[in-house]
């Protein structure tokens, strides 16, 4: 038998090895070079655009290697169809001789609001060719001034609507005549919403409107809400819930924007017919209260099933019982359309772990620390209560542990209506937890029952970074899990305890840190406008950002230095220099305001919070890693000053430049003078201290590399550990690596007793702690006043294991990565590290491994950006992609760089492979 189907086999084979072998003759088709990942102000076909000139970007997409972009076209049309044909066209840029490929202004006529247009992009490159046009993608724009807002605000006339009370429900029915073409909602509150159209949820987005200073921009969301209307009669409902408008807040306070929950709903309907029509909040809608009893962020959500409306935003519902509204004259000067990205449900997590505590409490372990809630399908009598509780940790005996969430419950509360299965989740509340405490409820819980939701705002991941050594890519997924858990709508400095708030400094010291992990360019931008926006007329930038505390006016160094710190990291990223130019007066403006507080060129008046959470062990002398709080402001006014610098050389402001540059001399002078020995000794011994004034260059030449050898003896003296606190943590590292000792960084970040980055997570954890200690060396926890388990700032290592450990970085003069340096730096015993990031452009990696004394580095560049690779410690002949680097066509200026050879490469995917140096001396 087998003989038979073989010699088959084998005839068939040489039947046809003719045709196989002119197959492999035919020269492989080049793959297409197109253009595609079109964004509009960087956002995919957005529909509620208020910048008069949007900026447009595309990326090229091509697996040759050395493309550039040399030009490009871009057309706008009204009618997507005229547009292919190249007709009716509202604007064309025409062939335009540039490598830009973002952030390109759209120069057509003025839009009005609502209009939509179309637009496609074709491109040139260095070889010759040019790519079709794009596919068609679409920007729509917002309502553009106030008038465009026929809606009135609405609001119950309720006494007992009030901070904590139940959340009101409004509703209205109406008719739609004909069929309808398109339906765009335009809507906000005061307060959160939740909107359905005949009963189902009308988008994916949560705590909408988003929280900003509201009462100087309040955001309004489109949506395309066309699928969701029936032609004839439709319902529409909204729930609104107190959120940051009124809710509680910092210190218990409440009705920060206002007391009164209200309603902006403006549904704009365009019929086949071409007719419009609009359905607005007026004094026809219908008001009640509903099942949602309370909801508050810190405190969570008590729902009463029995109270449901069942099909309460459906055509079938009765409303007779429901009362009036009443309409109020409030200004829409406020209203800005939505810049970032909305809060999302995320992964689901399933309970790893049921079990009871030492002290009898019924738990669930979702095995991650995460920021969301609990959805359960549980069954009960009409009545009965279930009480969920929200903790990050257990205790030293294996108990449910809240202390650390201060004031804050973290307890959602469900009565049951008594059907089969009631399913339940909250809505305007959200949980920092990873253990779920349940109590009324003695049936058994299980992944069929219970899970968890990460919610977020929906930012792209765009970074990857793995190691071979486990503890630091637990590191990683822990600081990325940081960044999920804060960034809800505003960057907060954790999201469990009755705090977070937009704390500047928190902010400022992980931003960089954000940008490789996620794409935080809308979520920033739309951030730092709010910034500008509570600025106060003297400069002075608040603690918090929405800014909601009392102190208005006050300021502190690392904290409000965001104002320079975040556009500029912005900036970097994604060579935005809109961003520079939107916050030029905002930083100049805190420049300022320090100015005029300096004595002597000092800056050493008011409160700074110094080295937040620095190491105050008592292994070693107590507070020896005290760092000088007024030395630290000195030093940030420097960086602020310096960083205002450079937004002017970049917006061309020459004047500024002179002005700010003679400024910047002036307090280094008083730097030294004031905090450094004529030998380049610190006042504060400290590693913040030295850390500090490498990094923003404070010291004299001469004095640097000395400082970092104090630096260095500083770090050994603690045997391998940080002392330092959130302002000195960021630089920490990148200043060893900068002054040639990133031996000793490594030391740093693979040191797994406490202070340190992996004694956390060989204690357990799965995000970043707000203190090295949250957990004691002796099992006990820190201060509860105190003891977030989720708090970014530390996880700000993680700009140096993209930048250093791999070695992705944007050149400062080419921002965004047009301009990339690749240079890894192998250490740590890690035998291989891989780095990936999503930039504008497209991927970039930085991948190596060493195996046998091979160092490996695969590298990608995309098209239209161009890379310096550097490789690290070569020893003898190099290769990419198996010819030697001296032949190879694709590889220029190549020179040696002390140890180190360094060359420049165009787009394209790269394989690296030498010696290894060390490795060498080593064996
Ligand atoms: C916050 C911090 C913040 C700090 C200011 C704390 O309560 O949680 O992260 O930056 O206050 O000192």
């Amino acid at each position: 038998m087998c003989k038979k189907v073989c010699t088959r086999v084998i005839i068939l084979f040489f039947s046809f090895l003719p045709l196989i072998v002119q197959a492999q003759k035919v020269p492989p088709v080049p793959p297409p070079f197109r253009v595609d990942n079109l964004v509009c102000e960087y956002k995919i076909n957005p529909i509620s655009v208020d910048e008069a000139a949007p900026r447009l970007g595309w990326k090229l997409i091509t697996r040759d290697r050395n493309i550039q972009q040399i030009a490009y076209e871009i057309r706008v049309g009204s009618n997507a169809v005229s547009l292919l044909k190249g007709k009716d066209l509202l604007w064309t840029s025409g062939k335009v001789n540039s490598n830009e490929s973002l952030h390109v202004y759209y120069g057509g006529p003025a839009l009005a609001s609502r209009q939509k247009v179309y637009w496609q992009v074709r491109v040139w490159n260095n070889r010759q060719q040019v790519t079709p046009w794009s596919m068609v993608n679409s920007w729509k724009m917002g309502l553009l001034k106030p008038a465009d807002w026929s809606a009135k605000w609405i609001e119950n006339n309720y006494l007992s609507d009030t901070t904590g009370g139940p959340c009101p429900m409004f509703r209205k029915t109406f008719k739609l005549d004909h069929k309808v073409r398109a339906a765009h909602l335009y809507i906000t509150a005061h307060g959160l919403y939740e909107a359905q159209f005949n009963g189902k949820r009308i988008s994916s987005d949560y705590f909408a409107p988003g929280w900003t200073s509201y009462n100087k921009r309040l955001q309004y969301q489109v949506y395309d809400v066309t699928a969701d209307l029936l032609k004839g009669d439709n319902a529409v409902g909204v729930t609104l819930g107190d959120g940051w408008y009124r809710g509680y807040t910092y210190n218990r306070k409440k009705n920060v924007y206002g007391t009164k929950l209200g309603l902006l709903f403006q549904l704009e309907v365009v019929y086949t017919n071409g007719k419009r029509i609009l359905i607005n909040s007026d004094k026809t809608w219908k008001v009640a209260y509903g099942p949602i009893r309370s909801s508050s962020f810190f405190d969570g959500e008590v729902y009463d099933a029995r109270k449901e409306k069942k099909g309460w935003s459906t055509i079938a519902y009765k409303d007779l019982n429901w009362d009036s509204v009443r309409t109020i004259d409030t200004v829409k000067e406020n209203l800005v359309a939505t810049f970032g990205p909305p809060v999302r449900k995320h992964e689901m997590f399933k309970p790893i772990k049921v079990f009871t505590t030492p002290a009898g409490e019924h738990v669930v372990d979702f095995g991650q620390n995460l920021v969301g809630w609990v959805q359960f399908k549980l069954n009960a009598k009409a009545g009965d209560t279930v009480k969920l509780f929200h903790a990050e940790v257990l205790d030293q005996k294996g108990n449910f542990y809240t202390k650390n969430l201060r004031t804050a419950k973290q307890e959602n509360v469900y009565v049951f209506k008594g059907d089969s299965v009631e399913t339940f989740e909250p809505h305007f509340t959200f949980q920092g937890f990873r253990y779920l405490k349940v109590e009324g409820y003695e049936g058994q819980l299980d992944s069929t029952n219970v899970a968890a939701f990460a919610l977020y705002s929906d930012m792209v991941q765009t970074g990857m970074f793995s190691t071979s050594n486990p503890l630091i890519n637990q590191l990683q997924h822990n600081i990325q899990w940081g960044q999920k858990g804060n960034f809800i709508d505003v960057p907060t400095d954790c999201p469990q305890r009755d705090e977070r708030m937009g704390w500047t400094g928190d902010a400022q010291a992980f931003s960089r840190t954000a940008t490789f992990n996620m794409d935080v360019a809308g979520f920033f931008t739309k951030w730092l406008k709010d910034l500008s926006a509570d600025q106060h007329k003297n400069g002075a930038v608040p603690y918090v950002i929405p800014n909601m505390l009392d102190s208005a006016s006050a300021a502190a160094s690392g904290w409000s230095d965001v104002a320079t710190i975040v556009p500029w990291n912005i900036y970097l990223a994604y060579g935005d220099k809109k961003v520079l130019e939107n916050q030029y007066p905002s930083m100049t403006a805190w420049v300022g305001y320090i100015t005029r507080h300096t004595r002597n060129g000092l800056w050493d008046t008011g409160n700074h919070f110094g080295d937040w959470l620095f190491y105050a062990g008592t292994d070693y002398e107590d507070g020896a890693a005290l760092t000088d709080k007024n030395l630290i402001a000195q030093a940030f006014y420097a960086y602020s000053t310096q960083l205002v610098i450079n937004a002017a050389t970049i917006l061309g402001k020459e004047d500024d430049v002179k002005k700010y540059t003679a400024l910047l001399a002036d307090i280094k002078k008083a730097f030294q003078a004031e905090y450094v020995t004529p030998n380049g000794r610190m006042i504060s011994g400290t590693q913040t201290s030295y850390v500090l004034a490498l990094n923003f260059d404070l010291l004299p030449e001469n004095l640097r590399e000395s400082a970092a050898k104090r630096l260095v003896n500083n770090i050994e003296d603690y045997d391998e550990h940080i002392t330092t606190g959130f302002l000195g943590t960021p630089y920490i590292c990148h200043v060893l690596s900068r002054f040639g000792h990133t031996d000793i960084a490594y030391d740093l970040l693979m040191k797994e007793s406490y202070p340190s980055w992996l004694y956390p997570v060989k204690n357990g954890a799965t995000t970043i702690w707000e203190r090295w200690d949250g957990i004691k060396p002796n099992g006990t926890f820190e201060d509860p006043e105190m003891n977030s388990f989720n708090h970014y700032a530390y996880g700000a290592i993680g700009d140096w294991m993209y930048r250093v450990i791999a070695g992705i970085n944007t050149d400062e003069g080419s921002p965004g990565f047009h301009k990339i340096n690749i240079f890894p730096h192998p250490g740590g015993k890690l035998t291989n590290a891989n780095a990936e990031l999503e930039t504008l452009y497209g991927k970039v990696k930085s991948a190596w491994s060493i195996d046998n004394g091979i160092f490996t580095l695969d590298v990608i560049v995309p098209p239209n950006t161009t890379a310096m690779v550097t490789l690290p410690a070569v020893d003898g002949p190099v290769t990419e992609s198996n010819i030697d680097i001296n032949n190879n066509k694709d590889i220029a200026n190549i020179k040696p760089a002390g140890g180190d050879m360094q060359m420049d490469v165009g787009s394209g995917t790269y394989q690296f492979k030498y010696i290894l140096k060390t490795h060498k001396k080593n064996s």
